[in-house]
């Protein structure tokens, strides 16, 4: 049977401009909230032993939005770097980024590699911010670094399997994806870890993400402990094995 409380969760953090035009406020304003559903959910995700938390922060594809609001996420971001390192160095949390992290302004840069260097050792919980990141661009990035090695004459091609391409990609060290929650109400993907979501079990809220905190997060939890996770067995077979493992793709 699976463990109720997942290892790995994944969240598209999605409904912040929405949130404003609500309340007819620029869309920074549901941005500038919305970082503090990240702090509490990050608090929360913590305190209930949850081994890795991924947050889709900004995608390859947000660069296209208008430039002021690019440049208002970008300081934004700034100002969680520094504002949230007290937090996650007194609480032994990892933080790690996964996307094309050259494209990010050196204000943004240098905050996150400092924090990423200095949380390294860290064995809490793994915070993962996905910034200027796509699914297919992670997997074509992957796809490329097995390549070069082949033509290097490092990597035999025969063994490029589903573990070495896993590996391969900026997420290969992490537990396997459980649980992916989008807020806002939106069933889609939007380029969020498309490999890492092959058995991961989904859950679409309603809630905006400015208000998505604690008590939403434990309503998606619930949601996920009621599921049973096949891995492609029968329920029967799953009732015959207590592993709670995922399966390889053998
Ligand atoms: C999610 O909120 C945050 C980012 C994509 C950076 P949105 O800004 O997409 O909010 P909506 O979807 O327009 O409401
Ligand atoms: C996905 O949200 C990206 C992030 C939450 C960072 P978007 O708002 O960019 O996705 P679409 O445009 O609705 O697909
Ligand atoms: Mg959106």
């Amino acid at each position: 049977m699976a463990t109720s409380l997942p290892r790995h969760v994944g969240i598209i953090m999605d409904g912040n401009g929405r949130w404003a035009q609500l309340r007819r406020q620029p869309r920074i304003e549901g941005h500038r909230v919305g970082a503090q559903s990240v702090r509490d959910i990050t608090r929360a995700a913590r305190q209930l032993g949850i081994e890795a938390l991924t947050l889709y922060a900004f995608s390859s594809q947000n660069w296209s939005r208008p430039v002021d609001e690019v440049a208002a996420l970008m300081e934004l971001l700034r100002d969680y770097l520094v504002d949230e390192r007290p937090e996650i160095m007194d609480n032994q949390i990892r933080l790690f980024a996964i996307g094309d992290l050259e494209r990010l302004p050196a204000l943004v840069r240098d905050p996150l590699d400092a924090l990423c260097r200095d949380s390294a050792h860290h064995r809490g919980m793994t915070l993962t911010l996905a910034l200027s990141y796509g699914g297919r661009e992670s997997l074509a990035r992957a796809a490329r670094s097995l390549a070069v090695q082949v033509a290097a004459g490092t990597l035999d091609p025969r063994a490029i399997d589903v573990e070495a391409l896993g590996r391969a990609l900026p997420t290969g060290e992490l537990p396997p994806l459980d649980l992916l929650i989008r807020t806002s109400g939106e069933q889609r993907i939007s380029n969020f870890m498309l490999w890492e979501l092959a058995y991961a079990e989904l859950v679409f809220v309603d809630v905006l993400w400015p208000d998505f905190r604690r008590a939403e997060l434990d309503r998606c939890l619930e949601a996920y402990a009621a599921r049973e996770r096949r891995f492609g067995l029968t329920s029967s077979q799953l009732a015959d094995t207590d592993s709670d493992v995922e399966p390889t793709s053998g």
